[in-house]
């Protein structure tokens, strides 16, 4: 009876540390381009890739995160975010990489990333960055150049430019295709608008109230 206990627990302990390990696979193969014409296509992982022996270096690199991104809006914040559609390249890798910019007042608004970690790394600007565990408690930290701040898989998490000079940020992730939930729009914005009923409830707002920012959001949609 001992032995078949330790055996269970064995195989127990086993199953756990496998499912922690199947969180970060591997590439399936060395690099796998993404293309569009299945006639030069040979395998199939997510997007269709480009035959191995027809990569160049140009499939390799993208340039343009030099470039600042227009603050020049309501937030005073903007970014620019290379995933695998904008950097074939990067199929099947488990990475993207943007490119953040805040002027002075800059929010970065409450948003997840469904499919990645984000490690963003400061270079410019005084930032208050935070996020929200599942148990609801804020982690949050003023950063300054050369600091990293880590948000984990799908946790809420925002940035404001507190400095008086222009803030600037470059935020890696391990997916090739993060996504981007702005929990505003999530639930405000959406189309068909959810019924304002049962936001009011779940929000203890009136109703006119969701009615007014569901048609900010939707227009700003
Ligand atoms: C920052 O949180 C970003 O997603 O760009
Ligand atoms: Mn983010």
């Amino acid at each position: 009876m001992k032995s078949v206990n330790f055996l269970l627990a064995f195989v127990l302990l086993a199953l756990a540390s496998s499912l922690a390990s199947a969180y970060d696979p591997s590439p399936l193969q060395d690099f796998c381009v993404a293309v569009n014409d299945t006639n030069t296509a040979i395998f199939v992982n997510g997007k269709i890739c480009k035959d191995p022996t027809l990569a160049t270096p140009d499939d390799f690199t993208f340039s343009g995160l030099n470039i600042p991104t227009d603050t020049n809006n309501f937030l005073r914040f903007n970014s620019n975010l290379v995933t695998v559609d904008q950097f074939p390249g990067l199929n099947t890798l488990g990475v993207a990489i943007a490119r953040v910019d805040y002027a002075p007042g800059g929010v970065n608004p409450p948003h997840i990333h469904p499919r990645g970690t984000e490690l963003l790394l400061v270079v410019q600007g005084t930032i208050f960055a935070g996020f929200v565990d599942a148990n609801n408690t804020l982690f949050s930290k003023i950063l300054y150049p050369g600091d990293l701040i880590v948000f984990p898989l799908a946790m809420n998490h925002f940035q404001v430019n507190i400095g008086k000079t222009d803030g600037l940020a470059f935020a890696s992730f391990n997916s090739q295709n993060p996504g981007v939930i702005t929990l505003a729009n999530t639930l405000f914005g959406t189309n068909p608008p959810i019924d304002p009923y049962a936001l009011a409830r779940a929000l203890q707002l009136d109703v006119n109230v969701v009615k007014e920012l569901q048609a900010k959001f939707r227009s700003s949609n």
